[in-house]
């Protein structure tokens, strides 16, 4: 199934599908409309990282990264990026599909000239990808999570050196 699977930026028309694949992955509308709204955020906002997969001009996944900040005790801020969310319709999940996702948006922010990913999730799957726990590099979340499932990956060497601190997600996330 895999093979027949294309990844590519969103366009215009493809808003209303991607609505729908995060509705019923999540089985609820917060992450649909969450997608909604940050693309409605032109400061966080990079079109060419919102990705969806295709399957014979369907679209079956979709992933989205949003610029987000990194705040120091000394108040030093810096830029990194937000994985999240993604989301794949369920009878095509476990084919690989989220992790055509996950590589193809790390590899195009790396283009676009980003140094790191942030990502909250599942401990055992975003480390295939070489995310590891966020601790390592002393960036916390804004929230009380386990340690193991709040991650980040450096995109170039060092990308993250001297990068510590709290995570600032874009506004749009309080609502979720
Ligand atoms: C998470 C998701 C996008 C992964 O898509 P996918 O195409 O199935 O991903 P892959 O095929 O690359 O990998 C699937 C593997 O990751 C695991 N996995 C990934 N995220 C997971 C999560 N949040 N919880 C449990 N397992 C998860 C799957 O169990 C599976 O493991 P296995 O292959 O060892 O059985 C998909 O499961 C989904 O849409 N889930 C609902 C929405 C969601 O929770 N999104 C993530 C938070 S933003």
């Amino acid at each position: 199934m895999t093979e027949q699977i294309s990844i590519r930026q969103e366009t215009q028309d493809d808003f209303k599908e991607i609505f729908e694949v995060n509705h019923i992955a999540f089985g609820q509308v917060n992450e649909a409309k969450l997608v909604d709204a940050l693309r409605r955020n032109q400061t966080v906002f990079i079109p060419e990282l919102s990705l969806v997969a295709t399957e014979n001009n369907k679209i079956v996944g979709h992933i989205l990264f949003t610029k987000i900040t990194i705040i120091d005790d000394n108040g030093n801020i810096n830029e990194s990026l937000g994985l999240a969310p993604m989301a794949v319709r369920p009878e095509f999940q476990k084919s690989g599909i989220g992790g055509q996702l996950i590589q193809q948006g790390l590899k195009v922010a790396e283009e676009l000239g980003f140094k790191s990913v942030i990502v909250l999730g599942h401990e055992h799957y975003y480390p295939k990808f070489g995310f590891e726990p966020a601790d390592k590099w002393n960036i916390k979340a804004p929230f009380d999570v386990p340690s193991n499932v709040f991650m980040a990956i450096e995109l170039v060497k060092d990308g993250l050196k001297n990068i510590s601190g709290t995570v600032i997600y874009p506004k749009e996330f309080e609502t979720v």
